[in-house]
């Protein structure tokens, strides 16, 4: 039987990627988005990928989202936090609005996710926990303080623990895409992003599928050596 799989902010960008390569390579999934109902619908009838909407930021929305995707798919034994999101400003202008929410979302959102799930993959011995974190939780971006603070919390995350769900099955991974051609990344100033792809050694942006590919890998059965890891793909911008 195939197993279950979750892709929090799974309907776009990096994440719909993931959703339709975790398809592609056999699983079931559930594909998770919080706000924007149309990109959910078309990706839904392009792909096949039944949608669920809940905000990770909230607890409670996340218990009862896994239990909806339980009751439809099975109980879950991938878990990809990939939902992001960023409040770009240097810090004298940051708001306390803008650090919460970030926080709320890339690293409170982590927890909210993981926690429900965590006690079902310790009693099935069965587990992969896989965040998309970033390159600017390894080395930091000006602009992002609070995005940096919560994708290196992320990070911290995942090494620790690693550690817990070692003799359990569970693998626990973080992945650190650098610039990908998203909608995410072309928010971005023209002038700020053409800066920026002049700093990575391969010359262009990252596609969301080569991201993707990170994920399947780390999910299968043949990655269950892997632990605790922090797979970087950013065409060597950054060599952490
Ligand atoms: N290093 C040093 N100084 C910088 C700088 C940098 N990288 N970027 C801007 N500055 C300076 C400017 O030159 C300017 O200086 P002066 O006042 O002396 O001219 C000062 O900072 C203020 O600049 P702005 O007026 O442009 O400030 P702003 O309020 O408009 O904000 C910004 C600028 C929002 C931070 C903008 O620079 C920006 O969006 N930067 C990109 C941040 C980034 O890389 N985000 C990644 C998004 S994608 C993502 O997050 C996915 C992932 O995981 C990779």
């Amino acid at each position: 039987m195939s197993r279950t799989a979750i892709v929090t902010g799974g309907s776009r960008g990096i994440g719909a990627a993931i959703s339709v390569a975790l398809k592609e390579a056999g699983y079931r999934v559930a594909a998770n988005y919080a706000g924007n109902d149309e990109a959910a619908q078309t990706f839904r009838d392009q792909t096949g990928i039944p949608v669920y909407k809940w905000s990770v930021a909230d607890y409670d929305a996340c218990v009862d989202g896994i239990r909806k995707v339980e009751d439809e798919l099975g109980s879950v034994g991938i878990l990809v936090n990939n939902a992001g999101i960023t409040r770009d400003t240097p810090f004298h202008k940051m708001t306390r609005e803008q650090w919460t929410e970030v926080i709320n979302t890339n690293l409170n959102g982590v927890f909210n996710m993981t926690h429900p799930l965590w006690n079902g993959m310790r009693e099935r011995k069965f587990g992969r926990v896989i965040t998309i974190s970033s390159i600017n939780g390894q080395k930091g971006q000006f602009g992002q303080v609070n995005y940096s603070a919560s994708k290196a919390g992320d990070l911290g995350f995942t090494k620790s623990l690693a550690q817990e769900g070692a003799r359990a099955g569970i693998t626990v991974n973080a992945i650190c895409p650098g610039y990908i051609a998203t909608d995410m990344v072309m928010a971005v100033p023209e002038k700020v992003r053409e800066a920026i792809v002049a700093q990575i050694p391969v010359g262009r942006l990252g596609e969301a599928a080569e991201i993707a590919r990170c994920v399947v890998f780390l999910a299968s059965d043949e990655a269950g050596f892997i632990t605790g890891s922090t797979l970087t793909a950013n065409g060597g911008q950054y060599l952490a």
